[in-house]
């Protein structure tokens, strides 16, 4: 699809993350504009609708996919929800960028990537947004230079100050170590074949059947590997950090921060709240990058659906080895060459 004129962008789902998409695209995308919203809460989508420009306020999410003057669908409603919406821009050949997780089961996830398969066309984007993260895009940029050699390990950081509903390891693989492991996939640029995953409660007050520290550890393809720590409840900020170790030396995310304080003999740098704040470039970078696409008649960038696949087959796995307590195999077929760029 060429497009010379700016996209019109439908967006549904305008709570947390909806909302920041739409005003990104609002404020900072000169090649689309948010022309549509739908949100079940209509009180969310009057609020958003006023700091967007107005755009039109749709009663029924599948009206505004199937509507003509809508261009592309930005889907950030809760997890269930995601694929119903993406099938149906697939089945109006509209490009679609859906929040993470692309579905709740990897074998929706593998109707979407059949359905996108069959249409020929590569429509549907996931929001990774860590690969338009500047310091995870500067630590990319090394490893493709060649001269770390080859990457062999990947050591993640998953921070979060305390997260609002109640935690099992189960829930932490769903809703946040998506994120790590597209990291590790996409930095690597390996696939991953085993999985090892244990968890702790970190305090002795949390309830009993509380895990909310895991450790990851992941074996990839070409002998590669992955350590990863996801602790949700770590209290003094929200924190992502990635290294990788080649063979000739390492790259590690720099912390943004925007100032070093000074004083009584320390030095302080604030760490964020939350991914918000953290990703704050990236969520930005993603959506104005993924509407240039559009734009321009490009593929996009970003992660693709078999990425959102491949997260969702990985999960699957980090859940079966944390209920058996032994290490588990990433059964998933070979990447198609559809999805190789
Ligand atoms: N990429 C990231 O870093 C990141 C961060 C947070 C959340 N997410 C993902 O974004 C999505 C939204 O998360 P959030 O934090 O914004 O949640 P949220 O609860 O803040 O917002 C969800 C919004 O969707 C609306 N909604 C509920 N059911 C709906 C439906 N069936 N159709 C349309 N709208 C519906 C709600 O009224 C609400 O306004 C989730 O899939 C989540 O996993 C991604």
């Amino acid at each position: 699809m060429v497009n010379r004129e700016p996209v019109s962008i439908g967006i549904i789902g305008v709570g947390g993350m909806g909302r920041r998409h739409a005003l990104n695209l609002h404020n900072h995308s000169g090649a689309g504009y948010v022309s549509a919203l739908y949100d079940l809460n209509p009180v969310n989508a009057a609020q958003t609708a006023a700091e967007c420009g107005k755009p039109r306020v749709f009663d029924e999410p599948l009206a505004l996919i199937h509507d003509d003057n809508v261009q592309a669908v930005l889907i950030a409603s809760p997890d269930a929800s995601h694929m119903q919406y993406v099938m149906e821009c697939l089945r109006c050949r509209k490009p679609v960028l859906c929040e993470k997780p692309l579905a709740t089961h990897p074998d929706d996830a593998l109707k979407i990537l059949e359905t996108e398969s069959a249409l020929g066309q590569r429509l549907v984007s996931v929001g990774f947004m860590r690969r338009f993260d500047p310091q995870h895009t500067a630590v990319k940029r090394v490893l493709s230079s060649g001269s770390l050699g080859k990457a062999i390990l990947y050591k993640g950081t998953h921070r979060n100050m305390s997260i609002p509903y109640s935690v099992s390891g189960e829930v932490i693989i769903t809703n946040s170590s998506g994120h790590d492991v597209d990291a590790a996939r996409w930095l690597l640029g390996e696939e991953v074949k085993e999985v090892y995953v244990c968890g702790v409660r970190s305090h002795a007050e949390f309830s009993a059947d509380t895990t909310d520290l895991l450790l990851m550890q992941l074996k990839l393809s070409n002998d590669c590997l992955a350590s990863i720590e996801v602790f949700v409840s770590a209290e003094y900020g929200y924190e992502v950090a990635a290294e990788v170790v080649g063979e000739h030396g390492t790259a590690v995310t720099a912390q943004p921060a925007p100032m070093v304080l000074r004083q009584r003999q320390s030095r302080f740098s604030p760490v964020a709240a939350d991914w918000l704040e953290r990703f704050d470039e990236a969520y930005l970078i993603e959506a104005v990058e993924w509407v240039q696409s559009i734009h321009r008649g490009q593929i996009f960038n970003g992660a693709s659906a078999w990425d959102g696949f491949m997260a969702l087959k990985v999960s699957e796995a980090c859940i079966r080895s944390f209920r058996s307590g032994h290490p588990e195999a990433v059964s998933a077929p070979e990447r198609p060459d559809f999805y190789r760029l």
